[in-house]
């Protein structure tokens, strides 16, 4: 990380294509949308999307938006239905945002979606975001571009203030219209109101012939244990192991023997990158029991144990 202030970009044709570049290297580029500024990376790239964890310091994996300038480009990525289409077409580009299934060969990163098997996507309206994403060609990740608990982003001068040098580069392109979060609805299931916002209810409503549920307060985003809940492996998970039972599926950290190694290194970034990917992977061996070496509670080693400790949990019924 670059301990000077972040590079501000230009909000320029040059300006978006550097910006463009540096996701491509996966690293992270803060950029303007209609509702507040985005702190992006490649959706892709598992270590860039470890990355916005690391520079947000959130304590635990909130799943991300992915941001697209091209529907049909979007499309490739999740199971498309009629509703989406309905919705899309309506407000998009704009302050919406929908989940949907994940398609299975979608290349998109399993941290994004913090294990689940949907995604949110977004096709913003902001120009300048448009011709970044448009530049870059894929899925962007971007959570709003404030250190987690900080209140939400609406101009450069914000993202600067509140993350400072964890962000690369920002591209200023002056305050954002909405200023507060896009409306999230869920249409894997009976469409939902996830999360209010730019888009109203009521509009919603009179698009789809249809009144929407409306996720109780109790369940809502900012508790993400209830979201985290939808998915946990099959196998039991025995935390900070630090020696192998026989016959347990062995997920290490460090320079330990295991069946699949979060960091041969000790580097949370990797760690964080690998994490879901690895959780799946080891599951669909099918064994009782999968033990974790100790993962350092520290940075993003924090989210990974707030993760490992759920998916460790005692089960419902
Ligand atoms: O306006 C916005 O939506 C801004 C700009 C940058 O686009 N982004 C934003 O991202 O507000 P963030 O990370 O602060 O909020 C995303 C919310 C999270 O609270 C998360 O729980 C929810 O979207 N979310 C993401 N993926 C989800 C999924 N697969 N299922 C349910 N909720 C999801
Ligand atoms: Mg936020």
């Amino acid at each position: 990380m670059n301990t000077s202030s972040p590079d501000l970009l230009p909000d320029t044709n040059a300006g978006h294509a550097t910006a463009a570049g540096i996701l491509r290297s996966g690293r992270l580029v803060a950029f303007p949308t209609e509702t507040v500024y985005g702190l992006g990376a490649d959706a892709c790239d598992d270590r860039a999307v470890a990355r916005i964890f690391e520079a947000k310091g959130r304590p635990s994996f909130n799943p991300l938006i992915v941001h697209f300038a091209n529907l049909d480009t979007l499309k490739q990525h999740v199971h498309w239905t009629p509703e989406a289409e309905l919705l899309a077409q309506t407000y998009w580009p704009g302050p919406l945002t929908l989940v949907l299934r994940k398609q299975a060969d979608s290349p998109i990163s399993e941290l994004v979606s913090a294990g689940l098997d949907t995604i949110a996507v977004r096709l913003p309206a902001h120009d300048s975001a448009r011709a970044i994403l448009r530049s870059f060609g894929g899925g962007v990740a971007a959570p709003s571009a404030n250190r987690s608990g900080q209140i939400s982003p609406t101009s450069a001068q914000h993202v600067v203030a509140s993350l400072g040098a964890r962000v690369d580069a920002i591209l200023d392109g002056g305050p954002c219209k909405v200023g507060v979060e896009s409306t999230i609805v869920g249409l894997t299931d009976k469409p939902i109101l996830l999360r209010p916002g730019g888009i109203t209810e009521q509009e919603l409503a009179e698009t789809l012939g249809r009144h929407l549920a409306v996720r109780h307060k109790a369940e809502a985003i900012s508790a993400p244990g209830q979201l985290m809940s939808h998915y946990a492996p099959k196998a039991l998970v025995r935390l900070n192991a630090t020696e192998w039972e026989p016959g347990e599926i062995r997920l290490g950290f460090g320079e330990v023997d295991c069946d699949l190694n979060l960091s041969r290194t000790e580097d949370l970034v990797e760690a964080a990158a690998h994490l879901f990917d690895y959780l799946h992977r080891l599951d669909a061996m099918g064994g009782g029991t999968i033990a974790v070496s100790p993962i350092p509670h520290e940075g993003l080693g924090i989210a990974i144990n707030d993760r490992l400790s759920r998916a460790a949990a005692p089960r419902e019924g």
